[in-house]
């Protein structure tokens, strides 16, 4: 390997190692750093590329519509108990200008489910391609996973709130991959997401990966993922608990990230003063 590529494998192992698992790439660089005869969309273990341990998956480098995002929507809600709030917002924000123009042609805006008096509510930062096609949000291989841990906490899809901060599947040219959402979408659909939180007044806000918590908490290049899984912030007055997105760990699915992410379920878990049994406090833990 050159050593411009070592550099840029090195500082992707030390992103992957804070828990960042996409970046965005432009096609140029794209270009640039994948041999030409390689096909990049098929990389992932290639022979030049980032070399053992990393895979050079690369994601759509679709850019974001030109047009700049008018000012985020102004809610205000009628009154109601919760599930008449939440059922209006719904409405809403399906009937969105915005939003229905970044859709794909038979692609549905992403609202969220769950239950209004949920206590735990889950966020993450934009539908992919198999939500955009329902309409509902965490469908895919990473919400699967999200389910299996709903459900490893005692819990079921019913008991707890899932959506994500972009209503909208962020657009894409190509016939795979995901683009993450831009800052500025984010901020258009925060209204959104911020009068979810005020219909369902959950205990704990669980941010799923990175782009999520920029999302919500603003970004910060020093804000290393890394440093912060695990640990508690707050989101309108709500506690606000950072772990990893399931997508992550689709690809680090090792022991030892497992039990992270479990570790910070576990925290939900005391914070909702649910019921803990030892055996579910011993998950992925290595056995001695
Ligand atoms: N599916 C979602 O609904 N949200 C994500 O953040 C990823 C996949």
């Amino acid at each position: 390997m050159s050593s411009g590529l070592e550099a840029i494998a090195n500082e992707l192992r030390r992103l992957q190692h804070d828990g960042v698992d996409r970046i965005f790439v432009e096609d140029g660089t794209m270009q640039l750093i994948v041999p030409p005869a390689q096909d990049p969309n098929l990389s992932e273990q290639d022979k030049d590329g980032p070399g053992p341990n990393l895979k050079f998956t690369t994601e759509s480098v679709a850019t974001p519509k030109a047009t700049p995002l008018p000012e985020p929507p102004k809610i205000i809600r009628p009154e109601g108990d919760a599930a008449s709030q939440l059922a209006w917002l719904k409405d809403r924000v399906l009937a969105c200008e915005v939003c229905k123009d970044h859709l794909s042609d038979d692609g549905k805006i992403v609202f969220g489910t769950g239950s209004a008096q949920a206590d735990i509510f889950f966020c993450g930062e934009a539908p992919d391609a198999d939500e955009e096609r329902e309409g509902k949000a965490f469908i895919g291989k990473p919400g699967q996973l999200l389910t299996k841990i709903t459900k490893a906490m005692g819990l079921s899809s019913e008991n707890v709130y899932t959506t994500n901060i972009l209503k909208w599947r962020p657009e894409h040219d190509k016939p795979y991959g995901n683009r993450p959402p831009t800052l500025d979408e984010m901020r258009f659909c925060l209204p959104y997401l911020k009068d979810q939180l005020k219909t369902i007044q959950p205990k704990v806000i669980v941010a799923l990966g990175n782009t999520t918590v920029s999302g919500l908490l603003g970004h910060d290049p020093a804000r290393k993922m890394g440093a912060i899984r695990g640990t508690w912030d707050q989101f309108e007055n709500i506690p606000l608990m950072i772990s990893f997105h399931p997508a992550y760990l689709l690809r680090n699915g090792t022991l030892k990230t497992k039990r992270m992410v479990w570790e910070d379920m576990l925290q939900v878990m005391e914070k909702c003063s649910l019921e803990i049994s030892d055996q579910k406090r011993g998950f992925f833990l290595p056995k001695s």
